[in-house]
């Protein structure tokens, strides 16, 4: 069964409790929460106040999907508001092991994620320290982008270093994820699919998540 991380950046945010108890009622394991400062990426989210609001709300997995500069400044606030686990970029870290460390440490999930740009192969040496690894299929910033076929090699890379090696860590895709992208994504080896749009942009939710859990 594949892992369905929708992402609460696309739900109407007039109304948040009320979606994520709605994915979660119809089968979503995990919750995608985007965190952004405007300055790794160009777009402002929201922050840890939203997070350790919904924590009470809901028993999904939290996944918290920092793109933010400077994010072990932020570490103890994310643990705080409730995170399970927590996603830094690749980009924004001067010490990726220390940081992949010290999340560990907080008695949470540690992942790493790379933007398009940037080549899987930085990540060997960091993958025993990683719980999940984050292929981004487009540009961080924003919902509802184009997905980035390209970004399949990564998952296989991934998927082959995983095998090879015997590491832990989870394999999650984020970013235009749709039914058709979802697939080749799975085939390619995702074990977690991010989906913004996908799911609360749908007319009937409850089906969407149905589709994308069953793959
Ligand atoms: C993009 C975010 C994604 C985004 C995905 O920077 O990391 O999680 O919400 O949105 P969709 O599924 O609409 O591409
Ligand atoms: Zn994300």
């Amino acid at each position: 069964m594949t892992i369905l991380a929708p992402s609460l950046l696309a739900a109407d945010f007039s109304r948040l409790g009320e979606m994520v108890k709605e994915v979660e009622k119809a089968g979503a394991q995990w919750l995608h929460l985007d965190i952004m400062d405007g300055h790794f990426v160009p777009n402002i989210s929201f922050g840890a106040g939203i997070v350790k609001n919904l924590r009470p709300i809901s028993r999904l997995f939290f996944d918290v999907h920092l793109m933010i500069a400077e994010p072990e400044k932020y570490l103890n606030d994310f643990k705080n508001a409730g995170a399970d686990l927590i996603c830094f970029h690749y980009e924004a870290a001067k010490a990726p092991v220390v940081l992949l460390q010290t999340i560990a440490a907080l008695g949470l999930k540690a992942g790493i994620s790379v933007k398009p740009n940037t080549p899987c192969q930085r990540l060997a040496e960091l993958l025993p320290y990683c719980d999940l690894v984050l292929v981004m299929s487009v540009e961080p910033g924003f919902g509802g982008q184009s997905f980035m076929t390209e970004m399949l090699d990564k998952v296989k890379w991934l998927k082959k270093m995983k095998q090879a090696k015997g590491y832990r860590y989870q394999i999650e895709i984020d970013g235009g994820i749709n039914r058709e992208t979802a697939v080749q994504a799975v085939a390619a080896g995702a074990e977690v699919l991010v989906a913004g749009t996908a799911v609360f942009g749908a007319q009937d939710i409850g089906a969407e998540v149905a589709y994308y859990t069953g793959l």
